[in-house]
């Protein structure tokens, strides 16, 4: 029986020394296969005789048994240590120091439209808002500014496929998409980005704008001027702001005046305002004899570039962090 116990210490000796589970499979066949070595060994249990056979049967039994436990015990440390390497490849410290993501900042054209709602918040306006892709009537038709009318030169923009859609040349349709859903008195601003086919350091084919709308029984021309001054004042917190009205056309507006500021020794324009043309009115169904107002448009970018003292319009729009950092 020594031939068995021999077996025995070289299978378990092999067992021990193996860390691969498809490897610990082909060993076992080695000794517990169809011609193993220990079921080898069994076969010739026939010859021995017949009262040491069931002493004999019980050894191999034993043999076999410790034989499978070896193998678990050898399959469950392989399966182990397979999964701390995975584990350790995999894990992650969470006690590393991160590595620090920037403190996230407000683009400087939204910082000010945000000052602009704020200070007109606080004098009775509503912030109304309408689409970039408009439609040819409300940024001109219903504005007084029917098809061929020579004032749609001056807003060349981008058509859209259909033909029937162009980016808003302003914000002044969001003046009639709000008059069409709320009767006088009203007092709103409204900002958005406006397009138009113009580039240069003054002027980007996008830009932004900030409609102002006063529709009551008796808004005038002298109210018109003394927000203007207000705003302007409180925006860029000077009280020695002055602002100047020169007379303008525009087809929505009559009479209409350009706005400027005082900036160092000369005047700066900073938008376009007047009183709303009655049939603006008319077209929204509004009754121009009982009710009357102004409407303004501001240029927000224009006030970032006198409140921060940028020189190029186009710095807002290159999206260069280096630049944008600064104001936050
Ligand atoms: N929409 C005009 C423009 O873009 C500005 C404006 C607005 C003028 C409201 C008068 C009244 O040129």
């Amino acid at each position: 029986m020594d031939k068995l116990e021999e077996i025995i210490r070289e299978a378990l000796s092999l067992f021990a020394s193996i860390d691969d589970a498809v490897e610990l499979e082909q060993v076992k066949a080695r000794f517990l296969g169809k011609s193993g070595a220990l079921t080898d060994l069994q076969k010739g249990l026939g010859r021995v005789p017949a009262e040491e056979r069931p002493a004999m049967g019980v050894k191999f039994n034993a043999a076999k048994e410790q034989l499978e436990a070896a193998l678990t015990a050898r399959r469950d440390a392989i399966q182990r240590k397979k999964l701390e390497a995975q584990l350790a490849q995999e894990a992650l410290d969470v006690t590393l120091p991160g590595r620090g993501t920037g403190s996230a900042g407000l683009h400087p054209v939204t910082r000010t439209l945000e000052r602009i709602e704020d200070l007109f918040h606080s004098l009775g306006f509503e912030v109304a808002t309408g689409p970039e892709i408009e439609t040819d009537f409300y940024n001109f038709t219903a504005l007084n500014q029917p098809e061929n009318h020579p004032a749609r030169s001056m807003h060349d923009t981008f058509y859209l496929d259909d033909g029937k859609h162009l980016l808003r040349t302003h914000t002044s349709p969001i003046q009639i998409r709000y008059m069409e859903k709320h009767r006088p008195p009203l007092r709103i601003i409204a900002p958005g980005r406006v397009y138009r086919v113009d580039s240069d350091a003054t002027h980007s084919p996008m830009f932004h704008q900030v409609e102002g709308l006063w529709i009551d029984d008796s808004v005038t021309f002298a109210d018109l001027k003394g927000l203007i001054a207000e705003f302007l004042r409180r925006f860029f917190e000077r009280d020695d702001l002055k602002v100047r009205f020169r007379p303008s056309f525009f087809p929505f507006t009559e009479p209409s005046a350009e706005i400027d500021m005082s900036f160092g020794d000369g005047w700066l324009e900073i938008g376009g305002c007047g009183m709303v043309h009655p049939q603006v009115l008319k077209n929204v169904n509004i009754d121009s004899e009982a009710f009357q107002g102004f409407a303004f448009g501001l240029g927000p970018d224009r006030l970032t570039m006198l409140r921060y003292g940028v020189n190029d319009l186009r710095l807002f729009f290159e999206n260069d962090l280096r630049f944008l950092k600064q104001f936050n």
